[in-house]
């Protein structure tokens, strides 16, 4: 069946990059592209849709009610947004029966909403997509878990001024970092929670894994990180496996790993395509 319209929730540092990636690699313009974003923004978001929309649809529009977003028809939803934005609207997406890719996989945490995100899909036979985002390797652990996984543990860490705007602030001097320091370390449910905009990876990885109160996860401050360094390792009965990612961080929001737009953008993309990798 042809993928002919596509919504997108947010308009920042995941959703720009993701989209002048779609566009780069449309075959041909899809009928809509429609995108949800906050009146504060919306100049940006039409900016950036005039940009790349003509590319990705013969129709190409910016929303700032919700409603009227709500209200269209998509083969595909993906959220590059935040937690409320999967609270808000992932239930109405689902429950209409259109697949939602998430990328703000730490508002899973929230077992009321998880659980009502998979009633709503179940019902209306829509599928919720969580979205690797800035961690690799994903397709393999989750594999894993099939086998069944003995340790696993997960690592993020990042320049003291991606912790800026996070509970860190209280717990460690983050202008006066001088060497590598943890400031958290524990479930990857409360890492997710409490740093919403930077332990996604924690919950993907414990909610492809064992579960998001068996992981144990470290949060560190490093003035010497290269970048946004997630690092993971996992023994299991199938295969060991030890995995560093050094992703960039975007440079309109330092928490994000640059990666993660190009990862919505190859699902968007194998959707379209005859042979998905
Ligand atoms: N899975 C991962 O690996 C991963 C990596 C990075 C970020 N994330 C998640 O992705 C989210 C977005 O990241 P970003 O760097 O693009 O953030 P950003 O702050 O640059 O952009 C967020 C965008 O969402 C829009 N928005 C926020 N609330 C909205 C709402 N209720 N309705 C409509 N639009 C809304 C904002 O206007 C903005 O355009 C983060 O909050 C984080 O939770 C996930």
């Amino acid at each position: 069946m042809a993928f002919k319209s596509l919504g997108v929730i947010g308009s920042g540092a995941i959703a720009a990059p993701m989209l002048e990636a779609v566009a780069r690699n449309m075959p041909k313009p899809m009928e809509r592209l429609s995108l949800l974003t906050l009146p504060a923004v919306a100049d940006g978001a039409r900016a950036l849709v005039e940009r790349c929309g003509p590319r990705i649809a013969n129709h190409a529009e910016v929303f700032t009610d919700a409603d009227a977003f709500l209200s269209q028809r998509y083969d595909l939803v993906v959220e590059c947004a935040g937690h409320a934005a999967v609270k808000a609207y992932g239930t109405k997406v689902l429950g209409s029966g259109t697949d939602l890719l998430v990328v703000s996989i730490g508002s899973l945490t929230d077992d009321t909403l998880r659980n009502a995100l998979r009633d709503a899909a179940e019902a209306s036979g829509a599928r919720m997509i969580l979205c690797s985002g800035a961690i690799g390797g994903i397709d393999l652990l989750s594999a894993a878990r099939l086998s069944g996984i003995e340790s696993i543990t997960y690592t993020s860490r990042k320049a003291p001024r991606a912790w800026k705007g996070t509970p860190a602030e209280k717990l460690i001097d983050l202008d006066h970092v001088t060497a590598e320091t943890v400031f958290y370390e524990g479930t990857a449910r409360a890492a997710a929670r409490d740093y919403p905009q930077n332990a996604n990876s924690a919950a993907t990885i414990a909610i492809a894994s064992v579960g998001l109160d068996n992981v144990n996860v470290r949060l560190i401050a490093d003035p010497a990180a290269p970048g946004n360094v997630h690092e993971f390792k996992l023994t299991s009965a199938c295969a060991d496996m030890e995995i560093r990612i050094v992703g960039k961080p975007s440079p309109d929001n330092p928490k994000t790993s640059m990666s993660t737009a190009y990862t919505v953008a190859r699902e968007i993309i194998n959707r379209m395509s005859p042979i998905a990798i």
